[in-house]
């Protein structure tokens, strides 16, 4: 089999690693990928549908492996199935459940899948008028791809307010998604989809603020425990009130999902609750799963894009990982970059890189988050003990990370 993966990040090194487990794959090349990557797999640069098309074509690549939301948002799915190519990934309508808040959730609230109270608006004036109904701390999200950064939660009118400004001072926005606040505790699913079938994942859970104990602002996430025990006893519920019936919605409205499916959930005390959707690999999550996982990914692909998942059992190894984030210093405002990294012997951890450049023999930091490091361990301690003895063989000039990953307390209070 031949592989071709799209994107540059930690998710993307994560997938080349997983593909390369599998006695099937014959090649595999990134692209862009990065200069990290490049150590470990080939990296191409193709620029443009056509190139990716034409370089398909030439190499034979048997599936491409979609990384992120932007290449499907812009079309990237349809376009190469159009011409015979096998793309494991949404079209551009299916991953409307990630780049469409407002689609989302109106297709949660028709088909009674269990999510925040919501109203969408499409003017300031419009969503100041929705704000009254609502109680506070409130959640304000942009819709459309927003790069993690388009949730605001307000404790006060006046910060709603503020919040809104922002968002709509930027003229292209669509208009913005207000909801109810849930309270409870945050865990991801990732399944498998092809169209009609599904398998879930284990749980994973990301740390999204910067700083220890959850403080700080949002980032595109810090760190990753997987599997996660406590969201066990909820799965079943989970499958079938929320995965199963939006991948049967999906199908009904003419847009069957097919690639993997992420489920950004609450535990509340009403039970698990949908925060978002999205239509990939999660970013760092993907670090965390992918090794875990013990069955051929290869087949996982053949399965989805021959409808066949129902076929399909996942095993996965009975240890637990860990994932840290290294960050650049300002992240996740304008990280400062352009810093030598620096690896000392001995580090067990897997590296997946994400924002690193070639300078000379060596690579520097190019981007907020870094790289990721991912420690196994027969348990949590074990898999935290392994990973941070090896972030400290690291360094970088401003190099930053949290300290606590795999520690949050998942009870409902
Ligand atoms: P999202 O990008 O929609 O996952 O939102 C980013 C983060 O904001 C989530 O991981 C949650 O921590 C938080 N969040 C989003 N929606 C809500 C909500 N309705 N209630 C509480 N927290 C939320
Ligand atoms: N880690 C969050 C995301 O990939 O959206």
């Amino acid at each position: 089999m031949k592989i071709l993966i799209i994107g540059s990040g930690g998710r993307e090194h994560a997938l080349a690693d997983a593909f390369a487990r599998s006695p099937k794959v014959e090649s595999l090349v990134v692209s862009p990928g990065n200069a990290g990557i490049a150590k470990t797999h080939p990296c191409v640069k193709l620029s443009g549908f056509t190139e990716i098309e034409d370089y398909c074509k030439s190499n034979m690549i048997d599936y491409v492996f979609i990384g992120g939301e932007q290449p499907v948002a812009d079309g990237l799915t349809d376009f190469l199935r159009a011409s015979g190519i096998r793309v494991i990934g949404p079209t551009q309508a299916a991953g409307r459940i990630e780049t469409s808040k407002a689609f989302a959730k109106a297709l949660m609230k028709k088909y009674s899948v269990p999510t925040a109270e919501y109203v969408k608006a499409g003017t300031y004036e419009e969503a100041c008028r929705a704000l009254v109904g609502f109680n506070y701390p409130v959640v304000i999200k942009a819709d459309g791809l927003a790069a993690g950064k388009g949730v605001y939660i307000a404790d006060s009118p006046e910060e709603a307010t503020e919040a809104l400004l922002f968002l709509f001072q930027n003229p292209s926005k669509e208009g913005v998604i207000i909801e109810e606040y849930l309270l409870g505790w945050e865990v991801s699913l990732f399944s498998f989809c092809d169209g009609r079938n599904h398998v879930s994942t284990i749980f994973s859970q990301d740390h999204k603020q910067l700083y220890d104990n959850d403080c700080g602002p949002n980032t595109g996430g810090m760190g990753v425990l997987a599997p996660v025990p406590e969201a066990e006893p909820y799965r079943d519920e989970i499958e079938s009130k929320i995965i199963y019936p939006i991948l049967k919605a999906m199908y009904a409205e003419g847009c069957p999902f097919t690639g993997i499916l992420y489920c950004g959930l609450m535990i509340t005390s009403d039970g698990p609750k949908v925060l978002e959707f999205n239509c990939r690999w999660g970013d760092p999550e993907a670090e965390a799963v992918l090794p875990l996982l013990d069955t051929d990914l290869v087949d996982i692909c053949q399965a989805i894009d021959r409808h066949e998942l129902d076929r399909v059992h996942l095993n996965w190894l009975d240890r637990t990982a860990v994932t840290v984030v290294l960050a650049s210093r300002n992240y996740p405002g304008t990280p400062e970059t352009g810093y030598p990294i620096t690896l000392d012997e001995g580090i067990k951890s897997s590296i997946c890189y994400a924002g690193v450049a070639q300078k000379g023999e060596g690579l520097v930091n190019n981007g907020g988050r870094v790289m990721m490091l991912t420690g196994l361990g027969d348990d949590l301690m074990q898999a935290r003990e392994k990973v941070y003895r090896d972030a400290k063989k690291v360094s970088f000039e401003g190099m930053y990370y949290r300290k606590d990953i795999g520690l949050r307390s998942n009870k409902l209070y």
